[in-house]
């Protein structure tokens, strides 16, 4: 599978959460997926238990029901008080980026069976009551590697974004999968496609001088 000339930070820089730009006309090979994945597992885990799995849906109908699970989440989430589309209120230009994540993460949920593939991470164990650090152990066993993987994909021409929302449902998308619910965590989901375009930019971000703590915070 062709890898396109990106240097390292250029693929850091422009992996971008990608929604509109997803071109789900465009077949993706099984093989590219595979290969994703493949390096994806090169990535750190607690201990090297490597407790990974990854659930790659193309069946259509599945797409469908995971789809419809997702659409029921945002229309929990869009209500939240918290959700980003209401955020930032009092700073005009923050609230217009805002809104625009909004708009683009509607076009997402109403379209999300239609993207080819929706790959979803998981990690043996459950969270819930777990102590910080072995909370931080287990996730960090498995969002380096569903990072890498979107990386990964980028390098191929293929696009994607990071989402949670259907896990308001986790327990109905195991059961629709046959992931065992009771001893595996589901961490996303991602769409995967095709890109429309391969040029894509550095985001926005706020200065790192308002992030950075050096020797203390
Ligand atoms: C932990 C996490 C959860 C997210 N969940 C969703 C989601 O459920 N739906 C969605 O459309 N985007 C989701 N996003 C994508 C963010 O909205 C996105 O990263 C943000 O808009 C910034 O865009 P950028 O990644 O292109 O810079 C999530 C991102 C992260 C890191």
């Amino acid at each position: 599978m062709p890898v396109l000339d990106l240097s390292p930070d250029e693929l850091l820089t422009t992996t971008r959460s990608l929604r509109r730009r997803l071109d789900c006309s465009r077949p993706v090979e099984p093989e590219v997926i595979r290969q994703c994945l493949e390096i994806a597992l090169q990535a750190p885990t607690g201990g090297n238990r490597q407790g990974w799995h990854f659930v790659v849906v193309t069946n259509a109908e599945k797409r469908r029901s995971l789809g419809d699970l997702y659409r029921r989440g945002f229309d929990i989430y869009r209500n939240l008080p918290s959700t980003a589309g209401k955020l930032f209120a009092n700073d005009p230009h923050r609230a217009a980026i805002q809104q625009r994540v909004m708009d683009s993460a509607e076009y997402l949920a109403a379209h999300m069976h239609e993207v080819p593939v929706h790959v979803i991470p998981c990690i043996n164990g459950r969270f819930e009551g777990l102590p910080i650090m072995q909370q931080a152990g287990l996730w960090g066993s498995i969002l380096p590697a569903t990072w890498s993987f979107m990386l990964a994909a980028r390098a191929r021409g293929l696009g994607s974004t990071w989402t949670t929302i259907h896990l308001f449902f986790e327990q109905e998308a195991a059961e629709l999968l046959a992931i065992p619910y009771t001893e595996v965590t589901q961490a996303a989901l991602i769409p995967v496609a095709y890109t429309k375009g391969l040029n894509f930019t550095p985001a926005a971000r706020e200065p790192l001088q308002s992030k950075l703590h050096w020797d203390g915070w």
